[in-house]
């Protein structure tokens, strides 16, 4: 009998073994993980830290050219991630393997670079960011994981939010500019439209906060470049957004290329684990950069990738992103004692849990589905949240003589430049799976929107670039041909008003795309003077995905758009705007500068002890002594069809304490003859504190839309929360003193008042 009940024991203990788990019976995310990781091997478990791109898409350097049959591996348990795998029918197949070859059948997370849209392309991250409307980034970033969602995909590298205040560097079209304020209330709008309410809704992905960090504070602007970060602006310039990210419940960090102080983030373990767990309590999964372990050995930390897989472990990268070497040297490790199995196990219960949030335990298949890959992909109103992005993400620059709107009396117009009738570069670059040519362009916008075609005219005048449009061929531009000069002299000849749309390739910017020069390139400046000649009513169209040093054409010009890459729906949205269909409410991110030896450039700077005394003959003057060394466009700065006027401002007390707030107000009118939109802008100063602090810092903004003639009082909650800084003992807190309110239009034309904070 003892016999026949230990067969039986055997004989169920056999059976439970043989089969796989059901993944879906336990109940609980913590149950349910500790079960399936203790039927795991050490191999399995280090299958889950392993992401492979697929061969087809590489979004960085080859790192192995070893062939590996992809799909023995997924059967083998050896991967728990792909990038630059997606569509419903692609991610079902290799989900399918997963699911039905593995031993334990663990599915696989599949995630891509969606930056600013699937297919149907939102405005670039600069751009949108223009628009200050975090309701709306909300909702474009909601479309776009829907659409996302839709082709099979979990999981985005977005978003990005690395301050940038380099114009060289070519990523910064990926930021959202310059300020951590900005950035932050941007993050989390972003977060929160990706991820939605819950994970485990299927129109949602999760996101990733990247690129952790400081990666834009690449010296010189060169792309992947050492950066020099003090711990204070580190704490409070590049840390904001990502802690807005946490506070948001983002899914998964991204550790950056650069060093900190000679530590390369994946390395970091003061940053990985000490500041985003310790501190900020994070408990999704960080993947690697791009190879970003392996190359800790070229930064000259490790010697070779065995000891870059104990660094990088150690300091809490949870996923090698293409790298190879989790996969090559973690079994070893852990069997030489020198990584325990416990360490291993943290980083795969970190992935294992946003598998599980994100349902796909309980259906692996479910973004997989080809009938809702053709339904929500590309719709109109998909389209139509973009081409809301677009037109509010437009800033006008400048309008001399009203040029803009355009008149009823503009009888002829001349649409000319290289980037007036073209179709690709407003979608930006991380364009995901765009259609080539699937903007609309400028010239077809001006046509739909005007209607009476009679009125337009058509000539390109020069090219951008090399016709043949390569991702390599970008690099140099070495554009000659002046033979459409003639054609769009003539055209401009007769016009009443030319719009001239000048800038970029979308190519020029984004990653590894650093410039020394950020002039207007190629044939642009000659063809505008050539034109400028025969014709002074010039509207520039910029299309431009860094703040380009305009001063050739700046004042010449009469009026300049600064458009950005707005992408899908590009060339409607700025015939809404030069029409006066819409009038523009854009606010830059980022400071314009004059020229590119003002980099970095940007309006939170510190007073130092000989600040720039305008109008002063004194030498001994932080400025330059060869050009102003102010922006030619400050931060927050944007034109409107209307006017407005700013009261002064008003306080419900003057001073307040720990606990307290302070109640601000301010009259804010449209003296002008369009209704409008205003982004009415508060700054702070803590004029002396324990450490010097920038002369001005956004805190708070608000958006009001007011008719021509109207006011409203603009009022503002302020807290310790707006006057604090980090202090290396005791965090964030505000310093008793006085402090400098200044509200305005933006970050130049303000009006102050002084608050005291009693702590
Ligand atoms: C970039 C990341 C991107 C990754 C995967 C890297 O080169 O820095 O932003 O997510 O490639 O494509």
């Amino acid at each position: 009998m003892r016999n026949l009940i230990i067969l039986i024991f055997v004989v169920y203990l056999g059976l439970l073994l043989s089969c796989k788990p059901d993944h879906a019976t336990k109940n609980t995310e913590a149950g349910f993980i500790a079960d399936l990781m203790e039927q795991m091997t050490v191999e399995e478990k280090i299958g889950q830290l392993v992401q492979y791109s697929s061969k087809e898409a590489l979004t960085g350097p080859e790192v192995s050219n070893k062939a590996v049959s992809i799909v023995n591996e997924v059967k083998q348990g050896k991967v728990g991630s792909f990038i630059n795998v997606d569509g419903a029918q692609k991610t079902y197949d290799l989900q399918k393997i997963a699911v039905d070859s593995s031993r334990l059948g663990i599915p696989l997370i599949f995630g891509y670079d969606v930056l600013h849209g699937y297919k149907t392309i939102m405005p670039v991250a600069l751009a949108s960011a223009s628009s200050w409307n975090e309701k709306l980034i909300k909702e474009g970033a909601k479309v776009t994981a829907r659409e996302t969602a839709s082709s099979g995909l979990h999981w985005t590298f977005a978003p990005m939010l690395d301050v940038s205040r380099d114009a060289r560097w070519g990523r910064i079209v990926e930021s959202c500019g310059e300020d951590p304020y900005l950035t932050s209330v941007i993050a989390k709008a972003t977060v929160e439209g990706l991820q939605g309410t819950t994970l485990s809704d299927t129109f949602s992905v999760a996101a990733c906060a990247k690129h952790f960090a400081g990666y834009a504070f690449a010296e010189s602007g060169i792309d992947y470049n050492t950066t020099e970060i003090t711990e204070q602006t580190l704490r409070d310039v590049v840390l904001p957004p990502f802690k807005a990210c946490v506070d948001a419940g983002v899914a998964t960090f991204m550790s950056a290329f650069n060093d900190i102080g000679g530590i390369p983030c994946s390395k970091n373990k003061e940053l990985l684990t000490g500041v985003l767990r310790d501190e900020w309590g994070f408990d999704g999964f960080v993947v690697s950069d791009w190879n970003s372990i392996g190359e800790l050995i070229k930064h000259g930390i490790v010697s070779n990738r065995k000891e870059a897989t104990i660094a990088a472990l150690e300091a809490g990268v949870d996923m090698d992103m293409e790298g190879r070497c989790y996969k090559k040297h973690l079994k070893d490790l852990i069997a030489e004692g020198i990584i325990s199995e416990e360490a291993l196990n943290t980083s795969v219960e970190r992935i294992l849990k946003i598998k599980y949030r994100l349902g796909l335990f309980e259906d692996p298949y479910r973004y997989s589905s080809i009938q809702r890959e053709k339904n929500e992909i590309y719709k109109d109103e998909n389209l139509e949240v973009s081409e809301q992005m677009a037109r509010e993400s437009i800033v006008l620059l400048k309008n001399d003589e009203s040029i803009l709107p355009l008149k009823a009396e503009d009888k002829k117009i001349a649409v000319i430049g290289p980037l007036a009738n073209d179709k690709d570069v407003p979608l930006g670059s991380w364009r995901a799976r765009a259609e080539y040519n699937s903007a609309v362009s400028l010239w077809e916008g001006l046509q739909n929107r005007i209607g009476d075609t009679k009125k337009l005219q058509f000539a390109k005048g020069c090219s951008l670039v090399d016709e043949v449009v390569n991702y390599q061929s970008i690099l140099n531009i070495e554009e000659e041909d002046r033979s459409g000069f003639a054609e769009a002299v003539r055209i401009a000849k007769k016009a009443d008003v030319v719009i001239l749309a000048i800038g970029e390739h979308c190519y020029q910017t984004g990653e590894a795309r650093s410039q020394t020069d950020i002039t207007l390139k190629g044939l642009q400046i000659e063809l505008f003077e050539e034109i400028y000649k025969v014709n002074k009513n010039i509207v520039v169209v910029l299309m431009n995905g860094r703040p380009l040093d305009i001063t050739a054409i700046n004042d010449k010009a009469k009026a300049i758009v600064e458009t950005w890459f707005l992408g899908s729906r590009s060339g409607y949205a700025i015939a809404d705007v030069l029409t006066g269909a819409y009038n523009p409410s854009g606010r830059l991110p980022i400071s314009f500068p004059r020229h590119v030896g003002q980099q970095p450039l940007y309006y939170a700077k510190k007073n130092t002890g000989r600040p720039e005394k305008l109008g002063s003959k004194s030498i001994y003057q932080a400025n330059y002594k060869d050009n102003e060394s102010s922006p030619l466009y400050p931060f927050g700065y944007g034109l409107s069809y209307s006017k407005f006027s700013y009261s002064d401002i008003t306080a419900n007390k003057e001073s307040f304490s720990k606990g307290e707030s302070i109640q601000l107000s301010i009259k804010v009118t449209n003296d002008g003859k369009y209704d409008g939109k205003e982004t009415v802008q508060l700054y702070i100063y803590d004029p002396v504190a324990s450490v010097a602090r920038p002369v001005k810092e956004l805190k708070k903004f608000k958006q009001v839309h007011l008719r021509a003639g109207e006011s409203k009082n603009v009022e503002f909650l302020i807290t310790e929360d707006e006057l604090g800084f980090w202090h290396k003992h005791g965090g964030i807190y505000a310093e008793e003193g006085e402090f400098e309110i200044m509200i305005g239009a933006n970050s130049q034309d303000l009006v102050s008042d002084t608050i005291r904070y009693n702590n």
